[in-house]
C-alpha cells in the first residue's frame, strides 16, 4: 500500500476544502529515539520510541486555498522556493489530502516559536500542525490517532507531536501502518526540565532521513540497535511510572549515545558532533560526578538537550549561560 492509498480511505467523496484553518503542534524530544525504517514510503519504524512534548514550543501552521496552479509555502515569514526540500515535502504531503481534487492549491504559513538558538528540528511539529490544519480545512474529522498516522506519513517523529506529555510511538505490525502511531501516556512529571544547549546552528549536511537510511544500510553495529531501543523503552516506562529521575536520565543518555554509535559506524561515517558537543558532554559528566543530577540527549545534530529537575535549575543556569529551559509539564 502506498501513502496515497492509506489517506484515500479517509477522504469522503465530497471532500473539498471549506475553510482556511490554523493549528499548533508542539515539538517533541525523544528519550528513546526513532532511528531506522522498516518501510521508507510509509515511515514505519524499526523500533518503538518515546518522547516528551514541549508544551508551548512548536509550530503554528495555517493553510488557505488559493487561486493558483501551485502551492505557496512560507516558513517563519519567508517564502520558500517551490523546488526547496521543505516546500516540495509540504506539497507532496498536501497531495495526500487533495487526491480527489488535484486542481486545488494552498498557501501554507508555518511559524516556529522554538527559540532560534535551540537548534531543534521543526519537521515533527511542522507536519503535526499541518496535518491538523488540513484535517480541519477539508472537514475530515480525523481522530487524534488517525491524525498521528497521517502526520507520520509526512515525517516519522511528527506522529508523536499530536499529543502533549509523554508519548510512545507504537511501532505496530501491520503493513499498512494503521497501528503505527503515537499514544499519550497518562503519567505527568511536574518539575521535569529540558535545557536546550546550542553548540552550533549551521544547517546539517545529512538530515535524519538520509542519516538513518545510511546507518541501516551500512553499519553492522545497527543490528544491535532494535534490542537496545526495546530495552530502553521498557526501562523508560518504568522510570516514568515510578518518577525515578536517575533511571530516566541515564537511559535517555545511553540511548542517544547508542544511536550516535551506530551513526559513527556507518559508511561514509556520520558524526554530527562538533568539538563543542564533546566538551559539553564532558562537562555534564563532570557535574554529575560532582553530585548534580543532569543528563543529556542529542538528535541528529551537534546540540545537546539537558535533562534535569527543577531543583537543579539555578545550578545549571550558572554553569551554562544562555541555556533555554522548558518545562514540559509546567511547574
Ligand atoms: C534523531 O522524523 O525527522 O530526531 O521520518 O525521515 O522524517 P523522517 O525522520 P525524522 O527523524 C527523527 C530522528 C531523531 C530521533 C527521534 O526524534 O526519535
Amino acid at each position: 500500500m502506498n501513502r496515497a492509498e492509506i489517506m484515500a480511505g479517509w477522504l469522503p467523496e465530497t471532500a473539498t476544502p471549506k475553510v482556511s484553518a490554523e493549528h499548533f503542534a508542539p515539538s517533541n524530544i525523544a528519550l528513546c529515539k526513532y532511528w531506522g525504517k522498516r518501510d521508507t514510503e510509509l515511515n514505519l519504524p524499526v523500533n518503538a520510541s518515546l518522547s516528551v512534548s514541549l508544551d508551548q514550543l512548536g509550530s503554528r501552521t495555517r493553510v488557505e486555498p488559493i487561486e493558483s496552479v501551485s502551492d505557496e509555502v512560507w516558513l517563519n515569514g519567508m517564502r520558500q522556493p517551490a523546488d526547496s526540500r521543505f516546500a516540495s515535502r509540504v506539497s507532496a504531503f498536501i497531495d495526500l489530502f487533495r487526491s480527489r481534487h488535484p486542481e486545488l492549491a494552498f498557501r501554507v504559513h508555518s511559524v516556529n516559536n522554538i527559540p532560534t538558538a535551540a537548534g531543534l528540528a521543526s519537521s515533527a511539529s511542522g507536519f503535526a500542525a499541518l496535518t491538523k490544519a488540513l484535517d480541519d480545512a477539508f472537514g475530515l474529522g480525523l481522530s487524534p490517532t488517525q491524525q498521528s498516522v497521517a502526520a507520520r506519513l509526512g515525517s516519522g517523529s511528527a506522529c508523536r507531536s499530536l499529543f502533549d506529555g509523554f508519548v510512545e510511538w507504537q511501532m505496530g505490525v501491520r503493513e499498512d501502518g494503521l497501528d503505527s502511531h503515537g499514544v499519550r501516556l497518562e503519567q505527568t512529571w511536574p518539575g521535569l526540565c529540558i535545557g536546550l544547549l546550542k553548540v552550533d546552528e549551521s544547517e546539517k549536511s545529512v538530515d535524519s532521513r538520509a542519516g538513518m537510511q545510511r546507518t541501516k544500510e551500512t553499519a553492522h553495529l545497527y543490528q544491535s540497535w532494535p534490542l537496545q531501543a526495546a530495552a530502553d523503552l521498557s526501562r523508560l516506562q518504568q522510570a516514568i511510572e515510578t518518577r525515578d529521575f536517575a533511571l530516566l536520565g541515564s537511559v535517555a543518555e545511553q540511548n542517544a549515545l547508542s544511536m550516535h554509535a551506530t551513526m559513527i559506524a556507518s559508511w561514509p561515517p556520520l558524526l554530527y558532533w562538533q568539538p563543542g558537543s564533546v566538551a559539553a558532554m564532558q562537562k555534564v559528566w563532570r557535574l554529575r560526578a560532582e553530585g548534580l543530577a543532569v543528563y543529556f540527549t542529542m538528535d541528529a545534530g551537534p546540540n545537546l538537550k539537558l535533562l534535569f529537575e527543577a531543583a537543579s535549575r539555578p545550578a545549571l543556569e550558572a554553569q551554562f549561560p544562555g541555556l533555554e529551559i522548558v518545562q514540559p509539564f509546567g511547574v
